[in-house]
Formats: C-alpha cells, structure tokens, sequence
C-alpha cells in the first residue's frame, strides 16, 4: 500500500490570498483608530519623513546608549543583521536604503506608517513581507520609554532579526497567521504570541538567556532586566500556554517565555496548525501574567519583588 507522507513544514495558511487587506469579520473588535486623510486603506506613508537635526540626535543618543548593552545580551541572530545593516552610521537611518539590504537578505523592507495601524492591516504588510515601521521618533522627555512605537523601537528593535531566514519566514507566516485568527475570533490570542516571541522573547545561547524580542532590544531598562533581573520569570516556551496568558504593555514584563532556536519557534508555530487550538481556547484569557504553572519548564522562578513593590512610577528597582 502506498504510504501517506505528511509534510511536517507544510504551512496550513498557504493558500491564504495576501495580495489583498483581509475583511475584518462584523463582530471583530478593532482599536479605534483613525487614518490620516491623506492615506490609502494600506496605511502607508509615501516616503519617509525628514527629520531635523535635533531629530537624528536623538537616534544616535539613543543608539549609543543601547550598544553599551547589547554585546552579551542580545543574540547573535540580532548582533549579526545590526552590524549588516549598519544602523549606526549617523542620524535616523533610511528606511528605503535598509530595505534593499534587506531584500537582498530575506526578501523584506522597511515601509513607513504614521503611527500604529490597525491589526488586519498590520497582518496585510507582514504577510507581503513588509514591515510597518513607525516615522516619528520620540522625544527627549520620553528617552527611556514610550508606549507607540516609533522608529527608535521599529527599526533597532524589529529590523535586525528580519535578517535571520528563520526568524524572516515566522514574521511572513505571523502575518497570514493573522487571517485565521481573524476568521476564528480568536485576535487577542495570537496577539499574545506575538508579544512574547516578536516583542519579548528570549533564546537559549551558549548556556545564556539572550534577548531576540524588539521590547526588549529598544529599552534600556528592560535589556537589562530580561536578561539578567531576578524578578522575572523565565520559563519555556509552550504555544498553547502563551496563547492564555494575559499580558500588560505598560510596564516591564514580569515573565519572559524563552526558546532554544527560531527552527524551534518555525516547527512549534508555522509547521502547526492551530485550528484545534482556537477551537478550545477560552474568550478570555486564563493566566495571569506572573503565573507560573506546574506544567510549566521553568528556568527561574521570579521573585516579582519589582512587580510587588508597585512596579513603574512607584521608584522600585528594576531588580
Ligand atoms: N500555523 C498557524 C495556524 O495554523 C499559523 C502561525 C504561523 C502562527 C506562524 C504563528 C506564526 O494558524
Ligand atoms: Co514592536
């Protein structure tokens, strides 16, 4: 009898039509955002702002600032495609000049948006392997931490990994992700994902924990916090766990969830499909954010003594 194959790297959202913005189903709740007049429905700025000179002061500050932190606690995926794209020449850099290293690289750019855009046009973008990167950058009072993300997070955070094929291949496969879960009702769990692999995910490197998520690489505090704080949890990896557990944007995270390789991240996320995940998943979440579960592989169990002792604005050391 003829043996059925099954591909394990086959990616169940291949057949998804990316060519087009995704309809938002009539029951989706989306942010209430609104689009600048002078924008099409994609969003996207015609070119890159131009910034004053006190502008491309603040980038280099800020750049400076990070690359005293980065050696040793960003991974190596991320140190690589930083010194190819050679973020630290001078100024806010340019987005159409990255976006044809990049291409070159792994097929993505770098396209500029006023500000944060909507979710279906997000997945839209990601999916066609552009990334949305925000135009303005922050101000002098608001150094160490802003909650838009501008270009300081959208460029020295995202754009270095976009260089690793793995890492490139997930962020393309996140976006098509984001039909589904559209089509499921099931936003807000993907979501989480996204923000505890894209934005504060940590790796496994020669016996370290090393950051790769873009909230981590763009913040001062929370580089170092991640990757070395004795408050925060560090547990494993676990896809179906992650898509239950609530998350805070407004504050340092009080759990970090780690991985051993992107391929590891690519199989347990692109390779899977989660229609049966989504079938089971609860409306609302079902982890607290400082939960750590007997299920869990736990690589620190936090002691949350910054969370405890009120957490941003209330002066606790980020310990
Ligand atoms: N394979 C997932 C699905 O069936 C999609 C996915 C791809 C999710 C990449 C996250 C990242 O929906
Ligand atoms: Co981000």
């Amino acid at each position: 009898m003829e043996q059925l194959l099954i591909d394990p790297t086959a990616d169940c959202t291949a057949d998804i039509d990316v060519s087009v913005i995704p309809d938002l189903p009539a029951d989706t709740f989306v942010a209430p955002l609104t689009k600048p007049a002078h924008l099409a429905e994609d969003w996207l700025e015609p070119e890159q702002r131009t910034y004053s000179s006190a502008e491309h002061h603040i980038w280099d500050d800020l750049f400076a600032q990070q690359m005293e932190l980065l050696p040793g606690r960003a991974c190596s995926a991320y140190m690589d495609g930083l010194k190819r794209l050679d973020l630290g020449s001078g100024g806010v850099p340019d987005m159409a000049a990255m976006s044809e290293e990049l291409r070159s690289m792994t097929g993505w750019e770098v396209v500029p948006v006023p500000m944060l855009i909507p979710d279906h046009v997000f997945f839209y973008h990601l999916a066609n392997r552009r990334f949305p990167a925000g135009n303005f950058i922050r101000t002098r009072e608001n150094f160490d931490y802003i909650q838009e993300p501008d270009v300081f997070h959208d460029v020295l955070g995202h754009v270095p990994m976009l260089t690793d094929p793995v890492f490139a291949d997930y962020m393309a496969a996140y976006g098509r992700a984001g039909w589904k879960a559209l089509h499921h009702n099931r936003l807000k769990a993907l979501s989480a994902l996204y923000w505890y692999t894209v934005e504060f995910g940590l790796i496994r490197e020669e016996g370290e924990l090393r950051s790769y998520g873009a909230g981590i690489m763009a913040g001062p505090a929370e580089l170092v916090f991640a990757t070395g704080a004795r408050s925060p949890n560090r547990i494993h990896l676990d896809v179906d766990r992650v898509m239950r557990t609530d998350y805070v944007i407004s504050d340092l995270q009080p759990t970090y969830f780690v991985i051993d390789s992107f391929q590891e991240l690519y199989d347990m996320t692109v390779a899977r499909n989660f229609d049966d995940l989504y079938a089971g998943l609860a409306p609302g979440f079902t982890y607290a954010n400082q939960a750590v579960l007997d299920s869990d592989t736990v690589y620190h169990v936090g002691t949350q003594e910054y969370a405890l002792r009120g957490g941003s604005g209330s002066g606790a050391a980020p310990i």
